[in-house]
């Protein structure tokens, strides 16, 4: 099974001459390797015109979020049906930054089921905002798995992407990465929920990791961890550590 390597590029950058120049540089890279998947998911606004620089399938674009509905009254909305539409086959949904914005549980388990049926591979993120000795965080990260995949079926699970992304180890506040053994720990948990949900289908679903990936901890995370891929914020906006990362990646035995 290829890697799967997301890069989350959040609101940045600020001009599609950068956006342009960033994707080109790490589809270089992506390109040359043969036991990687890339994804690259810019702002919406670039999707389209990053897309027409997309070659062969081995560095691929997806999208932050996305809507509940096909088409509508929904000023200011995307949805899943446009995104695919345009080619574009991944999308992340329950990011924490967007939880933070006021998404809930309930909103973003219409979005996941949106983006299955749309036919989109989502990558719903999942996560605790702090760690306790008695392993509540556990609890509530299984939580959150069955709130968001209330009315996914087990057909649909070949459209779905977990991705651990504890919120103490995301962006430029976090003060360090979770360790191979927490990835390890927590996509026990999650396969553990999954098959509890889904008998052992669910246990096929690909779990990532995600929170300060870089250079430095990107293969060994995953390596050790045994986990399907990483899902990369800051550092996916720099090539030069995001291709050193996705070549780390390319070099792990399989
Ligand atoms: P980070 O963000 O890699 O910058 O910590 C990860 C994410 O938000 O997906």
């Amino acid at each position: 099974m290829k890697k799967l390597i997301i890069g989350n590029w959040k609101m940045y950058p600020a001009e599609l001459k950068s956006a342009r120049e960033k994707f080109t540089a790490i589809k270089k890279v992506a390109g040359t390797l043969k036991n990687v998947q890339t994804v690259v998911c810019p702002p919406f606004v670039f999707v389209g015109d990053l897309k027409k620089l997309a070659m062969g399938n081995r560095c691929t674009l997806g999208a932050q979020n996305a809507w509940i509905a096909k088409d509508g009254a929904y000023t200011g909305e995307v949805s899943p049906a446009m995104l695919a539409s345009m080619g574009i086959n991944y999308v992340i949904i329950g990011h924490s930054e967007r939880r933070e914005l006021g998404e809930t549980d309930e909103l973003i388990n219409k979005k996941v089921v949106a983006g299955v049926k749309a036919g989109l591979m989502v990558v719903l993120c999942v996560g605790e905002r702090e760690r306790d000795v008695d392993g509540e965080y556990l609890k509530y990260i299984a939580n959150q798995i069955r709130l968001a995949l209330v009315g996914v079926s087990k057909k649909d699970l070949s459209n779905l992407i977990v991705a651990y992304e504890p919120i103490w180890a995301i962006g430029k506040n976090a003060t360090h990465s979770a360790t191979a053994d927490d990835a390890l720990e927590v996509s026990i948990l999650i396969k553990r929920s999954l098959s509890y949900l889904y008998g052992k289908e669910g246990s096929a679903v690909p779990v990532l990791y995600g929170g300060s990936v870089d250079a430095k901890n990107g293969a060994d995370i995953l390596e050790k961890s045994q986990i399907a891929g990483l899902l990369v914020g800051r550092a996916s906006l720099d090539p030069a550590v995001f291709g050193e990362i996705l070549r780390g990646v390319e070099k792990i035995k399989q």
